[in-house]
């Protein structure tokens, strides 16, 4: 397992990164491949609100840039005070390339480290098998 304390102080500095001019609220999200590889990402918001993207979504498309991947931690830290945690929509994007157990820690600015597996965030989540995906 990857040093969590490394990465919170990575994230923490990766925050000043982050493009929130209109919320005013920085997050950055780390994800720890099965492999221990960590990728990085930052929300990055857009002038047509909709169009912004979270951090975890920006580490997931880091992550799959690398090459093939399956998901053994996300962490996410912000610079609102106490723990965030995954939008509902990264949630779903998160289980979709968790691998068995996936956890999720979230690290406060003060130390708190909180931890859920991402069936806990996600419970029934929409899977969908390709082999049984129709084509015709
Ligand atoms: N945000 C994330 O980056 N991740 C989440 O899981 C929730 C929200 C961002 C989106 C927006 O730029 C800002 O936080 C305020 O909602």
């Amino acid at each position: 397992m990857t040093d969590t304390s490394a990465i919170a102080a990575e994230l923490r500095r990766l925050l000043s990164h982050a493009h929130a001019p209109y919320s005013g609220v920085r997050v950055a999200a780390a994800i720890e491949s099965e492999d221990g590889r960590v990728t990085y990402g930052v929300n990055v918001e857009n002038a047509a609100y909709p169009l912004g993207q979270c951090a975890e979504a920006s580490a997931i498309g880091a992550a799959v840039t690398g090459g093939p991947v399956k998901f053994a931690r996300v962490y996410v830290t912000s610079s609102l005070p106490g723990l965030v945690w995954p939008c509902g929509g990264c949630r779903q994007k998160i289980l979709e390339l968790a691998a068995a157990g996936c956890e999720v820690v979230s690290l406060g600015a003060e130390g708190e480290v909180g931890r859920q597996t991402i069936e806990q965030l996600l419970p029934l989540g929409f899977r969908l098998d390709p082999a049984q995906v129709r084509r015709d």
